[in-house]
């Protein structure tokens, strides 16, 4: 019997990265997905390779920024799957780009989707489980939401505050049986990074390589799961001992 055996998942940033990684093992371990995405093309091609698997996915193209669509999400997976028991509120972007020379409008757009739409996923997942009497709920925040670095301070802003909406929420909702807990990851081998980067934050990271996302699903896994029972409010940093420097 599976971790998840019959619980509804919902995943956002769910058709690339760390998302697809932590769908691929929410179905090995008997949950049922919906992958959100803004992109479409991947979202649909990974939601038929799932169902090839003979799980149950569904894909849902919807921008986190909008409340609208956001609803949208939460009524389409309860029209499929009747009911949600996990949110994995993970899509995000990231740029670097020196602070003198950033532009208001890209403050805003990072903080827009990083936070703001964190917060709307987050407030959609907590109507939806009180209505059903509860719930985890899991943010991907950043290592950088411990520590800053130089160039990313629209990111590294959204993502300390990610962290603290986390304790926030969890406070909030901790008797209403809906525990909720924050991803740190350190550098990962996903998308997000340039290929021309990679090799500079190998070389930053104390294990001297970078993460792959299959490892962040795990940790995903635990803080969605019975395993992380007593866990609300926390952050799990998974980080190759970068802030531990
Ligand atoms: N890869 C890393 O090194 C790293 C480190 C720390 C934190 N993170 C965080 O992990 C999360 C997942 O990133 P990833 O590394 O898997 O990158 P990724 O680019 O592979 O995946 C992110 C996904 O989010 C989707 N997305 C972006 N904006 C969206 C929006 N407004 N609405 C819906 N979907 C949207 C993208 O289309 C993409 O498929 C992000 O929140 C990122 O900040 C990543």
């Amino acid at each position: 019997m599976g971790k998840l055996e019959n619980k509804v998942a919902i995943i956002t940033g769910g058709a690339s990265g760390i998302g697809a990684a932590t769908a691929r093992l929410f179905v090995s371990e008997g949950a049922k997905v919906v992958l959100v995405d803004l992109n479409e093309e991947k979202g649909k091609a990974f939601e038929q390779e799932l169902k090839a698997l003979e799980a149950d996915a569904l894909f849902v193209k919807a921008n986190i920024t909008s409340e609208e669509e956001v609803a949208g999400v939460f009524q389409q997976a309860k029209d499929a799957f009747g009911r949600v028991d996990i949110v994995f509120n993970n899509a995000g972007i990231g740029r670097v780009h020196p602070t003198h020379e950033l532009e208001y409008a890209e403050w805003r757009n990072t903080v827009n989707v990083d936070l703001d739409g964190v917060f709307l996923v987050a407030r959609e997942a907590i109507r939806a489980m009180l209505a059903s009497g509860g719930g985890t709920i899991v943010n991907t925040a950043s290592m950088y939401g411990w520590v800053g670095s130089p160039g990313s301070a629209a990111y590294n802003a959204a993502k300390g505050g990610v962290v603290n909406l986390t304790r926030s929420l969890a406070l909030e909702y901790a008797e209403k049986n809906i525990r909720v807990n924050a991803l740190c990851p350190g550098f990962i081998d996903t998308p997000i990074i340039p290929e021309e980067s990679k090799q500079a934050l190998s070389a930053m990271t104390p294990m001297k390589r970078l993460g792959q996302a299959e490892e962040m699903a795990k940790a995903v896994l635990f803080m969605a799961s019975d395993d992380s029972s007593f866990m609300t409010g926390g952050s799990l940093i998974v980080d190759g001992g970068y802030t531990a420097q």
